[in-house]
């Protein structure tokens, strides 16, 4: 099957140009102008609209066991929202806990994406312990192509580890050339201020922000830079909140310390206010860390504008009502997660680049091409070159529309951004050829995405 797409301006981090692209099987095999393309050739006119490599998130849960239930999607429904989305690709966490085995966990993960995704994917592997067995696990783990590790220095005695295991886990992943990303945020003080605030009859969700203040992720995130500078392996940031951490990061990279730093939706764009709503409305808002004073905005945009903050993902975790209900009586107990793997491109195109606050090559960096350097999937994604996988975004910058649960396609009964305008959604998603989304519609095949393959870091760059 081959396509041309034509009319369009394609977009990548470092140019801007009107060319034709010829795909060829599952490959970009040629750019430029009056391509001459073999009878039967699908034809595709892109005239007035934008053309991406399609888009990564790296920091997403789907199959997700926690907080005594389990995440809501399945990889048949995220996937098809990820693309209606312009997500092409997304890195899911493997997160067993502690008292489970690393490489029964990885094999359970990889049976349930298999054969029913979408969309391309890859595997962040949580490490949550560290011990001889679970070495030699991890050790297959990245021969089989999983070439990220995740910890957490949070949810203590379920997938947190302690400072010994983080610097066992370090080590590991230098030797093996592995990115570690981290949950940053003191798993102590975290368990302390939360039994301190609920002895008070503090039980409601606008508690869970002020059980993990900024200063406790801001300590998190400047342990995990110390145990990188000390150890010298590579590290990535997730989920960054709020000014005092993103200082720490910096700091970090200021003096060379090899670290990357993700931002994620919710903490863009919404701020703590929504969870401090009564009752149910506010406990979908709950996540962690927390959302924050709206005070934290304006220096995280800038800091994305400028490519301090490396990327941007969603942390997707969807829970419904009844289980965020879970939490009624302690907000320690409700489920931490707001779902937005479908809407963070319309909403970072929207909120970023039509609001001024970041440039489109910024926007085309942070959510598509830097994932992909970081990750070890460029130039395979990442990118629209000759030789690369035909993932490609047509995006209609025209087009008008309101976030709704009512019109979400993942498996959830409300939207973290119900009622958000957006300016512009993906028209056409192609994976590796295929279209897979027209006129913002699924109309492709549900098990066409592979786990890819990834290789050791070699050279490591911070862009
Ligand atoms: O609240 C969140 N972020 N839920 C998902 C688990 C995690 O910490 O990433
Ligand atoms: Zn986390
Ligand atoms: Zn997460």
């Amino acid at each position: 099957m081959s396509l041309l797409i034509r009319g369009g301006e394609i977009v990548t981090p470092d140019a801007r140009y009107k060319a034709e692209i010829y795909v060829e099987d599952q490959t970009v095999t040629r750019i430029g102008t009056d391509l001459s393309v073999p009878p039967g050739t699908e034809i595709i006119d892109t005239t007035g609209k934008w053309i991406f490599p399609g888009f990564i998130d790296p920091h997403v849960h789907i199959y997700m066991p926690f907080m005594a239930t389990f995440a809501k999607d399945t990889h048949e429904t995220a996937s098809v929202a990820a693309l209606i989305g312009g997500t092409t690709t997304f890195i899911e966490m493997c997160c067993p806990s502690r008292a489970e085995d690393a490489l029964a966990g990885y094999n359970l993960w990889k049976e349930k994406a298999e054969g029913r995704s979408a969309c391309d994917y890859a595997f962040h592997m949580t490490v949550s312990r560290s011990d001889q067995n679970t070495e030699a696990q991890l050790r297959e783990i990245v021969r089989d192509g999983t070439t990220s590790f995740k910890i957490f220095l949070s949810y203590k005695n379920f997938f947190g580890v302690d400072d010994g295991e983080m610097y066992q886990t370090l080590t590991l992943a230098k030797e093996l050339g592995v990115i570690v990303a981290a949950h940053c945020e003191n798993a102590e003080l975290v368990g302390r201020l939360q039994q301190a605030l609920l002895a008070e009859g503090k039980t409601g969700p606008e508690w869970h922000e002020p059980s993990r203040p900024e200063s406790v992720e801001a300590e998190g995130t400047a342990r995990f830079a110390t145990f990188l500078e000390n150890t010298g392996a590579v590290g990535y940031v997730v989920h960054l909140s709020c000014v005092p951490a993103l200082k720490a990061a910096v700091d970090a990279k200021g003096r060379g310390v090899r670290l990357s730093i993700e931002s994620v939706l919710p903490h863009l764009l919404l701020d703590k206010t929504s969870a401090e709503r009564a009752g149910l409305e506010g406990m979908q808002y709950v996540m962690s860390p927390p959302l924050r004073d709206r005070r934290n905005q304006p220096a995280l945009w800038s800091a994305l504008a400028s490519g301090l903050i490396d990327t941007v993902g969603t942390d997707h975790c969807p829970f419904d009502n009844e289980q965020k209900l879970l939490g009624r009586d302690a907000f320690t107990q409700i489920p931490n997660g707001i779902p937005g793997i479908e809407e963070r491109v319309s909403l970072m195109y929207t909120y970023g680049v039509n609001r001024g606050r970041m440039d489109i090559h910024r926007f085309v960096d942070a959510l598509s091409t830097r994932p992909a350097k970081l990750f070890g999937l460029f130039p395979r994604k990442g990118t629209i070159a000759v030789g690369s996988d035909a993932d490609l975004v047509i995006f209609d910058p025209t087009y008008r529309g309101v976030i709704s649960a009512r019109t979400q396609h993942i498996n959830n009964d409300y939207s973290g951004f119900e009622g958000f305008a957006v300016e512009g959604r993906p028209a056409v998603v192609t994976v590796r050829g295929k279209i897979q989304v027209r006129d913002g519609n699924f109309v492709g095949e549900r098990g066409r995405g592979h786990l890819l393959r990834r290789e050791p870091i070699i050279n490591w760059r911070s862009n």
